[in-house]
């Protein structure tokens, strides 16, 4: 029996789901030799085996391709966990900016790491099909990862708008980190500043939650001290990212050509990916944009499990394999219902 399989390989995260929707992640690190700076071992591994003075990397640099060995075992790692790892078809998700030479190279990976046949779509489209809305939906889609902003505004299955924008969660980590440097003359590391954000941050009032402590080292006399910092504190702080995030979606919503603008505008925004976590960011959108902004409960999932929604209804003699599938997705969705229809007329 073909294995159905969606992943998606982000700067943070590696996520798998299989057609039943089951859901596998790791961290997308390695952890490399100290002198020879080879790969000792990824994902989860590479966080067990890290110590004080060897920590795990992150080798992916911007979100996009950049060691294929790195890709290649981080791939093999997550396969290994599936219970049928013989006969897969696999839909791999992409960003607006992938060019050819980088699917052609995604693709022989994935061969090597022993996928029978791939296809690439785009992470925006796959994140609505994985919010469970339908592909012909006309929505603007807002996928927000650790590196990257993943922006598509779809309607009835045709991409009108997708760009893929340098800011995510961790531009939100770099401003508590800088805030702390400024404000209390210490430096934390970048991994403390994100649980930081993760759990007091907020760009909306109304998060309750107790102050924390942080331990860096004060700037002047290299001492490691505690630091109590609470919600209202760094409420100010995300203004630069944010304004940033805001603009990646208000810029093409400006410009939507009119006859898209009654679909998508009554849809709204769908945001996704662990940046869409962000405490008050959906009621901060709605309030700028004055539409609809729709989460879901655990957004970075959303990716992964639309490309393996989408790998489940792909027909058995698919076409263009290893190619970018995502301007087809809306008419084979369509075809896959008639035909679903008819079976049980
Ligand atoms: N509760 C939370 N509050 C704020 N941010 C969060 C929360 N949970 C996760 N995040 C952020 O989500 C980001 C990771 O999201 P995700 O797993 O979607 O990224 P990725 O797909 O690996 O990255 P990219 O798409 O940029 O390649 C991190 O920046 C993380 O801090
Ligand atoms: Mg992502």
């Amino acid at each position: 029996m073909v294995n159905k399989i969606g992943l998606d390989l982000g700067y943070a995260n590696i996520t798998l789901s299989d057609a039943s929707l089951e859901v596998v992640r790791e961290p997308s690190v390695a952890l490399l030799d100290k002198d020879t700076r080879r790969i000792l071992s990824v994902g989860n591994t590479a966080m067990e085996m890290a110590t004080a003075d060897n920590q795990p990397v992150r080798p992916l640099k911007n979100g996009i391709l950049y060691s294929v060995e790195f890709t290649e075992q981080i791939i093999k790692s997550v396969l290994s966990r599936l219970k049928n790892s013989t006969d897969i078809r696999c839909v791999f998700g992409i960003g607006a900016d992938f060019n050819q030479k980088q699917i052609a190279q995604l693709r022989d990976i994935l061969h090597s790491a022993g996928v029978k046949e791939c296809f690439f779509v785009n992470r925006a489209m796959a994140a609505v099909i994985g919010a469970g809305f339908i592909p012909t939906m006309s929505v603007c889609s807002v996928n927000i990862g650790a590196k990257r902003t993943e922006v598509a505004i779809l309607h009835k299955g045709e991409v009108v708008y997708s760009a893929s924008k340098p800011i995510g969660g961790e531009d939100f980590d770099l401003a508590v980190q800088e805030y702390i440097l400024k404000n209390g003359e210490l430096n934390i590391a970048l991994q403390d500043a994100r649980k930081i954000k993760e759990s007091i941050g907020a760009v909306w009032e109304g998060r309750c939650s107790e102050p924390i402590d942080v331990t860096g080292t004060l700037v002047l006399t290299g001492n490691r001290i505690h630091m109590s910092i609470n919600t209202e504190d760094i409420l100010g702080v995300f203004e630069k990212p944010l304004y940033e995030l805001l603009n990646a979606v208000a810029i093409p919503m400006r410009r939507l050509e009119a006859k898209y603008i009654d679909a998508v505008l009554e849809n709204g925004i769908l945001l996704t990916g662990g940046g869409a976590e962000l405490f008050g960011l959906d009621k901060m959108m709605r309030n700028v944009f004055k539409l609809p902004v729709s989460t879901m409960k655990a957004p970075d999932d959303l990716v992964a499990r639309g490309l393996a929604a989408i790998a489940s209804f792909l027909p058995v003699k698919m076409r263009h394999e290893g190619k970018d599938i995502t301007e087809k997705i809306g008419e084979l969705y369509t075809e896959y219902q008639s035909q679903k229809k008819k079976k049980n007329d």
